[in-house]
């Protein structure tokens, strides 16, 4: 991405030469084969919530940091590397990270000097390539949608452990695990499945719907409530809007109770954030957990502390993963096969990303992992 744009998010992309500097000690250089496209490349085109090429001081970012590469050499001499020359690895997307590990700036996004997989060549840490396991039983556009797996295995395990606190031995089955939509929140839904929990998940077409089911998970067709996002600024006067959302929100709140007997979402996956959040917490049982890693529809939040309080409701943010769990969730991944579904993800070729850039802003990608082809196999 380059320079001031108009129109469209792939209107800001500029297919151009970019030069790096030769292989500094620590360096790997590579081919990315597969990259995923998530929410944060869309927020860079955006330039929103924050203008990367501002907050990195640079003219030119090289997007991309999730996905698939292929090493082609090494320059790593004094340090015990994972990634060997010709290995295929997995770009975990860490810039500085604090004392224990987890992240506080993205690789490729907001930390300064990162070079992203939206190039024929790039050249990265080597402590950043973990390599895809020897043998593994699933293809690569399966793996290359592990940075939505690898939030969602941080993000359930902080959750759970919290509701845990409050609910120490009562069983799963007897609890319900909601999401809105979103790659992330199937993961996790997957996951919440494997321990027990009663699962479901709103989705906006047929085709999500019918994916949904195929992996076992309460399918919550959302075009059922028009209404239940908050009214837009404009709105606010309309009072048939405010009408049509009591009516969303009430129809909501019937199936909430049907799906929960009564007693409301145990752990809530909500990576939309502002127009639903008074939703999320309506919906929440006593001793419920807010999950959250997004804030796909706003970031500004507020709630009543006193009703939260005494509902003993409980809020966990996270963000990306921690750096040294990474080998143990790819490991967990390829062992349980808690990935991608087969045939699940949707790939662009490298050519046509502007394209998916658009579909993806617009809603128009059917897969919850869309991917781009770099590199051939
Ligand atoms: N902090 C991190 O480490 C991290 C990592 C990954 C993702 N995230 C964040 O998590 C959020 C979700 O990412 P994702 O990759 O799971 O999903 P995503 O690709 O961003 O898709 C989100 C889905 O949510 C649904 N949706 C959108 N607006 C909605 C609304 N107003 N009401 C209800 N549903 C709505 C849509 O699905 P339907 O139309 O099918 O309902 C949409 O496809 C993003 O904001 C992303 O930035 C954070």
């Amino acid at each position: 991405m380059a320079g001031p744009h108009v129109g469209g998010p792939g209107a800001a992309l500029r297919r151009d030469q970019f030069a790096f500097g030769p292989l500094e000690e620590g360096e790997a250089l590579v081919e990315p084969i597969l990259g995923a496209w998530e929410a944060n490349v869309d927020h860079a085109l955006a330039r929103s919530p924050i203008d990367v090429c501002s907050s990195r001081g640079e003219n030119t970012v090289v997007l991309g940091n999730t996905g698939v590469v292929r090493v082609l050499k090494v320059n790593a001499e004094s340090r015990d590397v994972r990634a060997r020359e010709g290995a295929l690895c997995l770009l975990l997307p860490f810039g500085r990270t604090d004392r224990f590990g987890y992240a506080e700036l993205a690789y490729a996004y907001d930390e300064p000097g990162t070079i992203g997989l939206l190039a024929k060549q790039s050249k990265m840490d080597v402590r950043l390539l973990l390599p895809v396991p020897e043998d593994t039983a699933y293809s690569l556009p399966q793996w290359a949608a592990y940075g939505r797996y690898f939030t969602a295995w941080d993000n359930w395990h902080k959750a759970y452990g919290c509701w845990r606190t409050q609910v120490a031995d009562d069983d799963p089955a007897n609890h319900l695990v909601f999401g809105w939509g979103g790659g992330v929140a199937f993961a996790e839904l997957m996951l919440a499945k494997r321990a027990g929990f009663r699962v479901a998940m709103t989705a906006g077409s047929d085709e999500r719907i019918a994916f949904l089911r195929e992996n076992g998970i309460t399918a919550v067709d959302r075009r059922r409530f028009p209404a239940l996002s908050l009214p837009t600024r404009e709105e606010r006067t309309d009072r048939d809007r405010h009408q049509q959302r009591r009516t969303s929100l009430a129809a909501f709140r019937d199936l909430v109770n049907e799906l929960s007997d009564g007693y409301g979402v145990a752990i809530f996956v909500d990576n939309i954030g502002e127009p639903l959040y008074d939703v999320t917490l309506g919906a929440l049982a006593r001793e419920g957990v807010v999950a959250t890693c997004g804030w796909k529809a706003g970031m500004r939040l507020s709630h009543l502390r006193g009703a939260e309080c005494i509902k003993r409701h409980l809020l966990v943010n996270t963000h990306v993963w921690r750096l040294p769990d990474s080998p143990g969730i790819r490991d967990f991944q390829e062992a349980e096969g808690w990935i991608a579904p087969k045939g699940s993800t949707v790939i662009y070729d490298f050519d046509r990303v502007p394209e998916l850039a658009d579909d993806y802003t617009n809603g128009r990608i059917g897969s919850y992992f869309p991917m781009y082809r770099v590199n051939p196999l």
